[in-house]
């Protein structure tokens, strides 16, 4: 049995929450509902092992400094997010990046994969290139176990596919 705390950070209203929710509800919500702190728990098994896995959901704009260094603190794995049209969100997931530095001294062995959300919204408002995140992650994480992915929580595209690879890098799959 593996029990996992994956916490899930980025900037105000990238798609935090519509991830988690796409994943563990397939449910989408057009409305926005800023998160302060929720914690979500799931188990799955995986051939004869069981994983149990607590997603914690954090809030966007960063007005809780002390529940965000709890957070950072207990974190065994990081979803780090930021929506695809927007370059701004993009900064913030770096302040968030900056921070887990700050506070992980052991942040190169934690598993982190970097997403860009809204990837429907792509075709004509995209402000965020791949690439140029891959080589962000290149220079700044030099740790082995990171991905950076793209999904869209509305039009369910590769959000399992961000768990899944989640999965592969913790080791578990
Ligand atoms: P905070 O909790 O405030 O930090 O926001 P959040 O990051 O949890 O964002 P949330 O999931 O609440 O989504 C914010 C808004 O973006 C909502 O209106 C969602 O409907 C919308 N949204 C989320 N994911 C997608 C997506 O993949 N595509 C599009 N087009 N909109 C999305
Ligand atoms: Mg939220």
């Amino acid at each position: 049995t593996y029990h996992i705390r994956l916490v899930v950070f980025g900037g105000g209203g990238v798609g935090k929450s519509a991830i988690l929710k796409r994943f563990l509800l397939n449910t989408f919500n057009e409305k926005h509902s800023p998160t302060v702190e929720d914690l979500h728990y799931c188990e799955f098994a995986i051939g004869t092992l069981t994983l149990k896995v607590d997603f914690l959901d954090t809030a966007g704009d960063n007005q809780f400094p002390a529940m965000r260094r709890l957070s950072i603190a207990t974190a065994q794995a990081f979803l780090l997010v930021y929506s695809v049209d927007s370059s701004g969100s993009f900064e913030d997931l770096k302040k968030c990046f900056d921070e887990i530095r700050e506070q992980r001294s052991d942040f190169q062995d934690i598993p982190i994969i970097v997403v860009g959300n809204k990837l429907d919204l792509a075709a004509g408002r995209r402000e965020i290139l791949k690439e140029d995140v891959a080589e962000w992650v290149f220079c700044e994480m030099p740790q082995l176990c990171v991905k950076v992915m793209e999904c869209s929580a509305r039009d369910n595209i590769n959000v399992r596919e961000v768990f899944k690879a989640f999965l592969q890098l913790s080791k578990i799959s």
